[in-house]
C-alpha cells in the first residue's frame, strides 16, 4: 500500500481526462494535477523547448512526495518521453504505449489512425510503438492543430469544431480505419463529432484515459494502490486559476473539488 499521490500533467486541461478516469477507476488515489496553461499549446513547439518545459513540469511535481508521474500529453509523451525519463527516481509513464496497445486490441482489419499534434505525428512514436506490437498494422497519422485552441477555448461542440474535424478525417476516413487514437488528451472533448463523422463502427481510443488504466496496472503490480476510500485532489497551473476552474469541469465531467493555485513554472 501507497498513500502518496500520482502526479498527473499536461500542457493545459486535456490531462483532466486522464484524471477524470483516476477518479473512476482509482477513487481512492491523490492526485496532483500539473496545467501549463501558460505555455499551451506543446503541439507546435521545438523539440528543445518542449524538453525544457517537460523536465521542469517534472521538477516541479517532484517537489511533492509522489509515487508516480503521468504524462497526460500526447505531445510530451512521445517528443520527450523516451529520452528524459532515465533523469529522474520518479516512475514516470505516457499515453503512448498505452493507447497503442488498446488500439492493437481493439482493431479486427489492423487499420489504425491516429490523430495527435503536428509534434505527435511529427515524432512517429505511435507507428513505432504499433509496429512493435504489431508489424502487420498499418498506421495512417493526421495532425490537427486547431482541436487543441478549440477545445481550450471552449469551442468543442460548435458547428466550427465540425467543420475542422470533417477537414482532418477526410484522409483518415478514405484509409477505412476500424480504430481511430485520440492521441491528444484533448480530443475526447471532441468524441461525439469525431464519431459522428467516422460512423459508429470505428471503435475510438481515448489516451488519456488507457493511461490511466496502464498507471492502475503497473501501481496494483508493485502493491503501489493507496486503499483509501476518496481521493483529494490538488491542482496547478501557470496561468490564471480561474479560467481553469471554469473551464476544467467540461474535461472532468463534474465540477473541480480541490484547490487550484497558480505556480511559476520557469523556476524550476
Ligand atoms: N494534451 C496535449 C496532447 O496530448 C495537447 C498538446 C498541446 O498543448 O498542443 O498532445
Amino acid at each position: 500500500m501507497d498513500k502518496r499521490p500520482i502526479g498527473v500533467f499536461d500542457s493545459g486541461l486535456g490531462g483532466l481526462t486522464c484524471v477524470r478516469e483516476i477518479m473512476r477507476i482509482m477513487p481512492g488515489e491523490d492526485v496532483i494535477y500539473f496545467g501549463d496553461t501558460g505555455r499551451v499549446p506543446y503541439g507546435t513547439r521545438e523539440r528543445e523547448t518542449l524538453l525544457k518545459y517537460v523536465r521542469q513540469d517534472i521538477r516541479f511535481l517532484e517537489t511533492f512526495d509522489i509515487k508516480m508521474i503521468i504524462i497526460a500529453c500526447g505531445t510530451a509523451s512521445s517528443a520527450a518521453l523516451p529520452w528524459i525519463s532515465s533523469e529522474f527516481g520518479t516512475e514516470i509513464i505516457g499515453v503512448v504505449e498505452p493507447a497503442a496497445k488498446a488500439a492493437v486490441k481493439a482493431t479486427k482489419s489492423k487499420r489504425i489512425g491516429v490523430l495527435g499534434t503536428s509534434g505527435t505525428v511529427k515524432s512517429g512514436k505511435y507507428i513505432e510503438y504499433i509496429k512493435s506490437i504489431c508489424p502487420e498494422a498499418k498506421v495512417f497519422q493526421k495532425a490537427c492543430p486547431m482541436f487543441v485552441p478549440l477545445v481550450e477555448n471552449g469551442y468543442a461542440d460548435k458547428a466550427v469544431a465540425r467543420l475542422f474535424a470533417e477537414e482532418y478525417l477526410e484522409e483518415i476516413k478514405a484509409q477505412d480505419v476500424d480504430t481511430l487514437i485520440l492521441g491528444c488528451t484533448h480530443y475526447p472533448l471532441l468524441k461525439p463529432i469525431i464519431s459522428e463523422i467516422m460512423g459508429e463502427d470505428v471503435v475510438l481510443i481515448d489516451s488519456g484515459a488507457e493511461a490511466a488504466g496502464f498507471a492502475l496496472e503497473r501501481l496494483s503490480l508493485c502493491d503501489k494502490l493507496s486503499h483509501s476510500d476518496s481521493g483529494q485532489y490538488n491542482y496547478f497551473v501557470s496561468d490564471s486559476a480561474e479560467t481553469f476552474a471554469e473551464f476544467g469541469n467540461m474535461f472532468l465531467s463534474c465540477p473541480i473539488k480541490g484547490n487550484i493555485k497558480k505556480i511559476d513554472i520557469e523556476k524550476y
